[in-house]
């Protein structure tokens, strides 16, 4: 069996406090499982020179991080990635701030890591790079010669052509995932934009299903939902919500019902317009008035770049003015915290919720609905209501499915879950269960690697991404 060596700019090296992110969260396991390499940052910033790459063993995985000096922090993290290809993707051109000198850093930082992570690499070795940091890293692997089978996963949502061609410099960089062997995607919408860019922006023919021909390389494009290791999170929820923590988050709301949410700090979970919906319900629906207790959870992400330091200013000034509007002495409408908590306490607080509020703008997949789901009481489940603009909604179809802009629409979901039947929770949570269970977070790794490198004497790739795309 070959290496598996992840690539991604975020890694999740053991023994750190609790950070929020899907990536890292999807990694994780699979590298515990098989073991292999993870190369990326470090998180850090070096004054100078980054120096070199620093490896440390966990079990069977090795750890090789790398400092990023502050000019390509700044150009590449903060700039290209975050500032353009961030926004763009998520369909938000009106935020996109593009420089030619964060382009160059990005270029730049692509370049270092195929540089660093070369003198790691083994000929038979099979890598997988993930999101949209490292698009053009295979090309830069390639161009130092290296013939391995490399695969891509993009983890956020790709926008149809009409809005890619908006991103400054597309002819030069969404070429460039012609160097990778496969290019995945979280939905059969997201593959189906990618396709279409490429037959009407680049005029590339379709050589068969599934691939497209870059020169003399063919490109396989798949569907691959990432899942949630969803029986594992089912017990660890069991355990959780009996531990002091939830206890006490219990004991303090007196036996009121609690609404959870649970989102990095960042404009495309759509917070504004999900506070604005919160106080919709409480002026449309009274009765639930000092019943209810909406808490959210947001650690602050990305805190270099101002769009989030704005979000962040606009959501706390929601939450102020709905709690000074609407709260009493004894009941604090919403709970707003900016601290980041771990998974076990997450899944003891999904557990103790009677509805959950995802309702992103737009999201590639969203692991928190998945994972709230997961994490129910099956005798006795809260309800989802999930935003129809989540990757996640598609298989999390028996969820109350929402507009996010449409803040009465969301305000009657509220109310239609706080007020739901004990028999429809039920069906509705074992209908999602069994989706998620059935593509789990093994069986979506094991997919993506087996339509990569498909084992001796399996059908080929070709067959594998079909059966990948659900077709
Ligand atoms: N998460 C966490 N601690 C927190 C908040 C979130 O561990 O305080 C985890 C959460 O359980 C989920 C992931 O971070 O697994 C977020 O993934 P998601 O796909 O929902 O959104 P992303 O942050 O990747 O956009
Ligand atoms: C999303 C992105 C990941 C990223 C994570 C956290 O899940 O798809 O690539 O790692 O957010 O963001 P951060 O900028 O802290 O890595």
């Amino acid at each position: 069996m070959a290496r598996l060596v992840i690539v991604s700019n975020r890694v999740g090296v053991p023994d750190r406090n609790a950070r929020a992110g899907g990536l890292e969260v999807a990694i994780r396991p699979t590298l515990r499982r098989r073991g292999g390499l993870w190369f990326g940052w470090s998180g850090r910033i070096a004054e100078n020179d980054p120096g070199p790459v620093k490896i440390a063993e966990h079990d069977n995985t090795t750890y090789a991080t790398i400092d990023l000096r502050k000019d390509d922090y700044q150009e590449f993290y903060n700039g290209f990635a975050n500032r353009v290809l961030w926004p763009i993707l998520h369909y938000r051109l009106d935020l996109a701030e593009f420089t030619r000198r964060d382009l160059g850093g990005y270029f730049r930082v692509n370049e270092f890591f195929a540089k660093n992570l070369e003198k790691l690499l083994r000929p038979d070795d099979m890598i997988w790079v993930h999101d949209y940091h490292l698009i053009p890293l295979a090309k830069a692997l390639r161009e130092r010669g290296h013939k391995n089978k490399i695969g891509f996963f993009l983890h956020i949502p790709c926008p149809p052509p009409e809005i890619l061609t908006a991103l400054p410099n597309h002819e030069q960089l969404i070429p460039a995932l012609g160097q990778y062997d496969l290019v995945g995607f979280q939905t059969e919408v997201d593959a189906t934009n990618f396709a279409r860019y490429l037959a009407t922006e680049r005029g590339l023919n379709r050589v068969d299903d599934e691939g497209f021909a870059f020169g003399d390389r063919i490109v396989r494009i798949g569907v691959f939902p990432v899942g949630v290791e969803a029986e594992s999170f089912a017990r660890l929820a069991r355990r959780a919500i009996e531990s002091e923590f939830v206890g006490d988050v219990l004991g303090s709301l007196s036996g009121r019902a609690m609404i959870i949410g649970v989102d990095r700090l960042d404009y495309s979970k759509g917070l504004p317009e999900r506070m604005n919906a919160f106080e919709r319900f409480l002026v449309n629906f009274p009765d639930w008035r000092g019943k209810v207790t909406y808490l959210q959870i947001t650690p602050r992400s990305r805190t270099g770049i101002q769009e989030y330091a704005d979000i962040g200013r606009q959501v706390g000034e929601a939450v102020g003015r709905i709690n000074g509007t609407y709260g009493e002495a004894s009941w604090t409408p919403v709970r707003y915290i900016n601290k980041a908590h771990s998974r076990t306490a997450l899944a003891g607080l999904y557990r103790a919720a009677r509805a959950a509020l995802v309702t992103p703008l737009r999201d590639g997949m969203n692991l928190v609905a998945k994972e709230f789901v997961a994490a129910q009481n099956p005798d006795d489940p809260g309800v989802l209501i999930l935003s129809r603009f989540a990757g996640a909604a598609r298989e999390c179809s028996a969820a109350l499915l929402v507009n996010p802009y449409d803040s009465e629409g969301v305000a009657i979901a509220i109310n239609r879950a706080l007020s739901m039947p004990l028999e429809e929770r039920r069906q509705r949570q074992a209908d999602i269960f069994k989706v998620l269970v059935a593509n789990d977070l093994t069986h979506w790794a094991e997919r993506f690697m087996a339509t990569l490198e498909p084992p001796h004497g399996a059908a080929g790739g070709r067959a594998q991404v079909r059966a990948a795309a659900g077709r």
